[in-house]
């Protein structure tokens, strides 16, 4: 139990990797609260995992600054909500762009302002290994994600004693690629696997588990630490 008394707010804790975050947290026994902006997918979580569900929006300033107006001091902050709209780059809206922008980046910005976490707590952000393999038609989220490490870097000088580090996932199994077609998703998911050294997709728990370990080592500030099955030496 190594997370015992301390609270753990994940905000995106109601899907995907966030979810899994909030499920080991709270099996390492601590008092977790997950914060996204559907009650319909929060509240059958918190209900699950016994949990405490906040609404919230990360692209509001004051849907933030109510989300931890309400928890409170925290000790561990993990921030896995984004929402990304892309495409060829000579073609994508702008208002997409912005909006890619406005949840993943500004979202972790206003998160990192908010939030009251107690010296030696911890924030992770979640970025995405486009950031160093880019990929066509995803500029976009290649450069927030390479923005967001960044932060990470700025803040964990900033907000120190607060550690603040970022892990970047290669290709997770999550509910974020719902809206592709079923067999074209199982096909590209295959083949990632197959071009993996580890031979399989990740999971969400995978991913977790780098989280919860930054909360736990309280010499780990500043980090990217990049958890794709081996995509970065393939
Ligand atoms: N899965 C992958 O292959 C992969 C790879 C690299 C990086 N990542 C990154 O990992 C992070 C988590 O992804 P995931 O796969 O776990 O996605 P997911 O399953 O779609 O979960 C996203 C979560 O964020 C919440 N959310 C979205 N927009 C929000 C907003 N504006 N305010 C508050 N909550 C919001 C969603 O809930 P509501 O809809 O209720 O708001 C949901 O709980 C993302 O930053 C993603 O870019 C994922």
């Amino acid at each position: 139990m190594t997370l015992a008394g301390k609270k753990v707010v994940v905000v995106g804790g109601s899907s995907g990797i966030g979810l899994a975050t909030a499920e080991l947290a709270k099996s390492e026994g601590a008092d977790v609260v997950i914060a996204s902006r559907s009650a319909a997918k929060l509240d059958p979580v918190a209900e699950r995992l016994k949990v405490t569900a906040i609404l919230a929006d990360v692209t509001s300033d004051q849907s933030v600054g109510e989300l931890f107006k309400r928890t409170g001091p925290v000790d561990h902050v993990v921030l896995t909500a984004a929402q990304l709209r892309t495409g060829p780059f000579k073609s994508v809206a702008m208002e997409d762009v912005r909006a890619t922008m406005e949840g993943k980046f500004w979202g972790a910005w206003r998160v990192a302002r908010e939030a009251g976490i107690r010296p030696g707590g911890s924030l992770t952000l979640v970025t995405g290994f486009l950031s160093v393999r880019p990929r066509p038609n995803s500029a976009i989220i290649s450069a927030a994600n390479g923005a967001l490490e960044s932060l990470a870097r700025a803040l964990a000088l900033e907000l120190a004693p607060v550690r603040v580090n970022a892990v970047s996932p290669g290709v997770i199994d999550t509910p974020i690629r719902a809206a592709m077609p079923e067999a074209a998703r199982k096909e590209m998911l295959a083949k990632t696997a197959a071009a993996l050294p580890v031979g399989r997709i990740g999971m969400a728990e995978d991913i977790a588990q780098q989280i919860v370990s930054f909360m736990n080592n309280g010499f780990a500030t500043g980090a990217i630490v990049y958890i794709d099955g081996g995509a970065l030496v393939n």
